[in-house]
């Protein structure tokens, strides 16, 4: 079959997915994947898709987180490297699938900090990512009160990866969320 699209992607989201706060992470992590792909010329399409289809199967079977979504996607006849990506974000916690692509590291570690980026703004005055400064995610960061749900390890982990600042990544997690910011509640 060829390459799915942005639309179908979508539908499938929404099949498996009525938790409003779910669509939101899925469009928030599409957002910064696509914003990651453009600053590196990387293919944004493949790469916001991946973004918006990651965590399909956490709604329905949390027990089976990612490899639900194998059994999903290879039945729908998606690209192995499409699944292959997919999976990966849950390595060393839910399989031992290693990110190894750009993109796979990308989804590694923008995943997790896309929550405590959005968790920063939701605390601030204006309830926004418009107004965030990655100083203040850098705060919250260490308080591992905040948002403790939010692996700090894993986004650790995928910085090293990426051989990245954790500094220069939120940055780039502001700047994505802030494009579909209206969208999100952000
Ligand atoms: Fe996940
Ligand atoms: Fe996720």
């Amino acid at each position: 079959m060829p390459s799915p699209n942005r639309e179908e992607a979508w539908t499938l989201l929404q099949e498996y997915n009525h938790s409003e706060a779910l669509i939101h992470h899925a469009l928030a992590v599409e957002a910064v994947m696509r914003y990651r792909a453009r600053k590196q010329g990387a293919d944004e399409e493949i790469w916001g898709l991946i973004g918006l289809i990651h965590d399909l199967d956490y709604e329905q079977f949390p027990e089976v987180h990612c490899h639900k979504t194998k059994m999903i996607l290879e039945e729908k006849g998606w690209p192995e490297e499409y699944i292959r990506a997919v999976v990966s974000h849950g390595w060393g916690l839910c399989n031992e699938v290693e990110p190894v692509t750009d993109l796979e590291k990308n989804l590694y570690a923008l995943d997790e900090l896309t929550g405590l980026v959005g968790a920063a703004a939701l605390v601030r005055p204006s309830k926004s990512v418009r107004d965030l400064e990655p100083s203040s995610v850098k705060k919250k960061w260490k308080q591992k009160s905040f948002a403790a749900g939010v692996n700090r390890e894993v986004i650790e982990k995928g910085a090293q990866m990426l051989g990245e600042d954790l500094e220069v990544l939120i940055q780039d997690v502001i700047l994505g969320l802030r494009q579909v910011a209206d969208r999100i509640g952000l």
